[in-house]
């Protein structure tokens, strides 16, 4: 059973679906300088526009003029949270400015408008994927001003939205950084030392959010968002076991910070052998020690085996190349393994860890759906949620663990972070547009928006039937 609170909903960021790239005196961000990619082919960072490229995120789903229309349907599904995101360079242009821009702000402020009138409660990512472009003469987040900077953008956030946000994360999969530095810091390079730094600086700037969170409104809770890397050992040769304990130290150590305000001893002997230092300030370690967050967040697509051969972390999420494949799981047509057990393990392994409310804020299929008339019949995304759902379910009751909700990745189809594909689509709502912005932009509900629509209504106990009954339902 799920709990009697649980926070049915759905997760998106604003370079994904907004477009409106210019609109209302936004500046240009990370996103509005990558191009088009694919599953064969990296999106390219251009650092300024060419003429000729295709830029997926300056026309994205067009949210920014249909987000009305959106939120409506959200509601209809019965949304009781939405996972969403706040455009940094639509509130500070060039992530430096002393004043931010005010247009940009009252954008924001007509989606709370329109969440409140459904009772939606609204999880705001203060940074998802989308660094201002204006910070690169800094070195972005390499530079310790931009601290600074972004500590004042989130807090014209808090202070704006006091009394109507209660739930923040500062950074979305902060762990990016070791796999795609552009993506999650603006930081080009795939040099450790800046990377370390510049993740430094993360870790500071979100501990100063969450004081200052608590500061302005007790009743804010501030979580960190993980991007959820487990990682199965190839066998029981302690070789591999320790390979795997090796790949999951990279990616943990920045669970570790967050929730337990201090560096974990591994990686501090790591740095050391690297010769990397940290920029650590007096009075930073406090800052760190008094700046953990109130829950836990991640997203969960899919597990890695992982083993002696796998050298260092995943670089770019096009590959997730392990050097090793489990025989056990299908794979999606991105060629992510899907594994709804893996979610139940994911679970449990966070929580052992730091026993801290969790929450599930991203999940779900990137597929290619065909459009019938006026259907979309995705069965397959029904049935890798409803297995997904199940498993959390266990954790849940099996295991004890305190979820707090599940906002699943994508409710409305757009573009991928990954490959800036249109294709690749996730939602329980279609948009008709294509890998180039072509298209009427005219929503339809799938199958899945019925099926999730029950799901919300009977707090997860249709799955429970459909489990007995061995089948997937149709609705519609
Ligand atoms: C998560 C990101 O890593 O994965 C999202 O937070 C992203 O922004 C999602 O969209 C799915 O990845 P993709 O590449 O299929 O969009």
């Amino acid at each position: 059973m799920f709990p009697k609170d649980f926070l049915w909903g759905g997760a998106t960021a604003a370079n994904q679906i907004e477009g409106a790239y210019l609109e209302d005196g936004k500046g240009l961000s990370t996103a509005d300088v990558m191009t088009l990619g694919s599953h064969q082919k990296k999106r390219r960072i251009t650092q300024i526009l060419e003429k000729d490229e295709y830029y997926p995120s300056h026309k994205a789903i067009d949210y920014y003029h249909h987000f009305k229309e959106d939120i409506a349907l959200f509601a209809e599904m019965g949304f009781k949270v939405y996972r969403m995101s706040i455009g940094w360079s639509r509130i500070f242009p060039n992530g430096d400015e002393t004043e931010p821009n005010e247009k940009g702000l009252e954008f924001y402020d007509q989606i709370i408008d329109e969440l409140e009138k459904y009772h939606i409660i609204p999880l705001v990512t203060i940074s998802h994927f989308e660094t201002p472009l204006g910070l690169q003469k800094y070195g972005s987040w390499q530079n310790r001003k931009v601290v600074d900077f972004y500590v004042r953008y989130a807090k014209v956030l808090l202070e704006r939205y006091n009394d109507r946000i209660h739930y923040w994360l500062p950074f979305n999969e902060i762990n990016c950084m070791s796999t795609q530095s552009w993506v999650a810091a603006g930081i080009d390079s795939d040099d450790e030392k800046i990377r370390m730094q510049a993740a430094y600086h993360q870790f500071l700037a979100s501990a100063k959010v969450v004081k200052l969170a608590h500061q302005i409104n007790p009743e804010n809770k501030v979580g960190m968002m993980y991007c959820g890397h487990f990682a199965y050992a190839n066998s029981a040769d302690p070789d591999d076991v320790i390979g795997t304990m090796n790949f999951m130290h990279q990616m943990m150590f920045y669970c570790d910070v967050q929730c337990r305000g201090y560096y974990p001893k591994y990686k501090l002997k790591e740095l050391d052998r690297l010769k990397i230092l940290l920029p650590i300030r007096q009075g930073d370690l406090e800052i760190l020690k008094e700046g953990t967050v109130d829950f836990l967040s991640f997203s969960y697509y899919c597990t890695h085996v992982t083993g002696k051969k796998t050298n260092g972390i995943l670089k770019g999420m096009n590959g997730l190349d392990t050097g090793y494949k489990n025989t056990f799981l299908t794979k999606s047509s991105w060629g992510w393994t899907v594994d709804p057990q893996g979610l139940r393990y994911a679970l449990n392994y966070l929580y052992d860890r730091y026993q801290l409310p969790m929450m599930v804020v991203e999940n779900g299929l990137g597929a290619i759906d065909i459009l019938d008339g006026e259907e979309i019949h995705d069965d397959y995304r029904i049935s890798y949620l409803r297995e997904h759902l199940i498993q959390l379910e266990k954790a849940i009751e099996t295991d004890g663990i305190p979820v707090m909700g599940y906002t699943m990745w994508g409710p409305i189809d757009l573009i991928a972070a990954s490959t800036g594909e249109m294709k690749k689509r996730y939602g329980f709502i279609y948009v008709d547009a294509d890998d180039l912005g072509r298209g009427s932009l005219k929503r339809y509900k799938k199958d899945s928006f019925y099926w999730y629509q029950k799901v919300i209504e009977t707090n997860g106990k249709i799955l429970e039937e459909e489990n007995e009954n061995e089948k997937i339902y149709r609705y519609g």
